[in-house]
């Protein structure tokens, strides 16, 4: 997972079934909307305005991230080259590999920050450091 760059990071585009009147629903069911399984979800809120989160990479992690609701930016960093991605739309879900910077910036208030994850929450997994991120990235 040292290895991986900002380009195996991909915005996918689910399904939005629409209800005339009623709002509109989207589904993610492990591998086959995303290429794992889900073990575990959770999801930002009460962020202040312009607030931020994130500032680590996983070891092997994987996470597809969605705004649920309002918009918040995700830069992707992989020690050579960096992404941002504008999220703002709830049928669109961005998949982070493995061995990913990321940073979240720029919360509108009142956002939702939904995030599925690949396994159970270990703090050994985060690198929390940039500069041992690089270092565990051979930069
Ligand atoms: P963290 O992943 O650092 O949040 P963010 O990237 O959004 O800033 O997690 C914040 C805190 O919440 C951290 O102290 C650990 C705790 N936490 C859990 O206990 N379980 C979890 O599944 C997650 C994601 C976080």
């Amino acid at each position: 997972m040292r290895d991986t760059t900002v380009f195996d990071c991909t915005l996918i585009e689910m399904d939005k079934h629409h209800s005339d009147n009623k709002g509109n629903i989207t589904v993610v069911e492990n591998s086959k909307t995303i290429p794992f399984d889900v073990k575990r979800t959770y999801y930002l809120y009460d962020v202040p305005g312009g607030g931020s989160r994130g500032a680590h990479a996983h070891k092997e992690l994987q996470q597809m991230i969605v705004a649920a609701s309002g918009s918040f930016d995700v830069t992707l960093d992989d020690g050579n080259v960096k992404r941002t991605f504008t999220l703002n739309r709830p049928y669109q879900g961005l998949l982070i590999v493995p061995g990913i910077w990321r940073d979240l910036n720029n919360f509108s208030a009142g956002s939702v920050c939904l995030v599925l994850a690949s396994e159970k929450y270990d703090e050994n997994d985060y690198i929390r450091d940039y500069e041992s991120f690089l270092k565990w990235k051979n930069k």
